[in-house]
């Protein structure tokens, strides 16, 4: 079965760090957004991959190439305009032919990996299955009714939902989506939903089952989402020692188990208590890295305290009073400070962004 992997969306929430950097790029414990999708499908057997951009010189496009690092084989689509998640997976037509497909958002990230559901679908009697999870606040959400194990009804982002059953990003079709497509209206929002496709379906007859997903799933379209995800990822990493590399851990240290430290770290009269993820060529001085923190490559972080944060590549941090927590700092932005500070910080920072406090 081939799958389709929808990244062509703006990320106007997650502004602004997607301003320069697509949402399907942005890491979660060191690894983009949308290599935890390749991942599952590959895990599942699903290796022929298409990925809808926006352009095709987004970073996605130099950034994957044509998957052989990852174990797939990668085809770009380009949706120019951000016409719906369905217009998105029309544009896949000639890539998938007659035959079943997956259709994965790029922004979501699921403890779940899948692999019965990704298996089974093809010989199944179904003419759509719709991963689902159960959400607290389902208004964000397309939303499923089920009745005697079918969808009998979908809507998108209802004000009074019928449900807790949110529909996760992850689809499985036939051929028969596209006759929905073809039948459906822009919503409220002009955008052909792919929801008001699967309810064509549905009120036409035929059989759309659900999947109700096990574990966490995140929409991580937003900072606090990312953050969020970043927490769950990390959460899930195994036991290991205390690294010990004489060459790396300088002075006094102390440094937990579940600490990854990449190549080329130097880390300096510090305090690392994992699970923490730190990249290669870090420098960690005088400083305290809190729980479900990640580091990106060449960051530099100097007498300051961070907690459950994401620092991209390049960062410098330096001097900060108080402790940095929940934050978010795309690649080469500085923070620095030279006089007093109150004891909490949060920065959500662009790249290249550059704050004296
Ligand atoms: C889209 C879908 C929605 C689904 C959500 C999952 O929403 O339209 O049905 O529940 O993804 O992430 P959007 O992210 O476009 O608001």
């Amino acid at each position: 079965m081939r799958a389709v992997i929808l990244a062509a969306g703006q990320g106007t929430r997650l502004r602004p760090v997607t301003l320069t950097m697509p949402k399907p790029l942005v890491p979660v414990a060191n690894k983009p957004l949308i290599v935890f999708a390749l991942d599952v499908l590959r895990n599942a057997g699903l290796t022929e991959i298409a990925i809808v951009v926006n352009d095709m010189s987004s970073p996605i496009v130099s950034q994957l190439g044509n998957g052989s690092s990852l174990g797939v084989r990668l085809d770009y689509i380009v949706q120019r305009e951000q016409l719906g998640l369905a217009h998105a997976i029309n544009l896949c037509q000639p890539f998938v032919g007659d035959k079943p497909f997956c259709v994965f958002l790029g922004d979501n990230i699921f403890q779940d990996n899948m692999e019965s559901l990704l298996r089974d679908f093809p010989e199944s009697d179904a003419d759509a299955t719709i991963a689902l999870g159960e959400v607290p606040d389902p208004t964000r959400f397309g939303v499923a009714e089920i009745k005697e194990g079918k969808i009998v009804r979908l809507v998108e982002k209802p004000k009074d939902p019928p449900s807790n059953y949110g529909v996760a990003g992850v689809y499985l079709f036939r051929s028969s989506i596209f006759e929905a497509i073809a039948n459906i209206r822009p919503s409220w929002r002009n955008e052909l939903e792919i929801t008001d496709a699967i309810q064509y379906l549905v009120t036409n007859g035929k059989n759309v089952n659900p999947y109700v997903l096990s574990g966490w799933w995140i929409d991580a379209g937003k900072p606090d989402s990312i953050i969020q995800a970043n927490q769950l990822v990390m959460g899930e990493m195994p036991y290991t020692p205390p690294p010990d590399d004489k060459a790396m851990i300088q002075g006094k240290c102390d440094i937990s188990h579940r600490v990854q430290l990449g190549e080329g770290c130097q880390i300096i009269d510090s305090v690392v208590r994992g699970p923490v993820i730190i990249g290669a060529n870090v420098t960690i001085r005088n400083s305290f890295i809190g729980p479900y923190t990640a580091i990106g490559d060449n960051a530099i972080i100097e007498s300051s305290e961070i907690d459950a944060s994401i620092v991209m590549k390049n960062c410098t941090v330096r001097n900060i009073a108080g402790r940095i927590d929940s934050s978010l700092l795309a690649d080469n932005s500085q923070l620095t400070s030279a006089t007093h500070v109150p004891v909490s910080h949060r920065f959500i920072l662009a790249e290249n962004s550059f704050v004296q406090l």
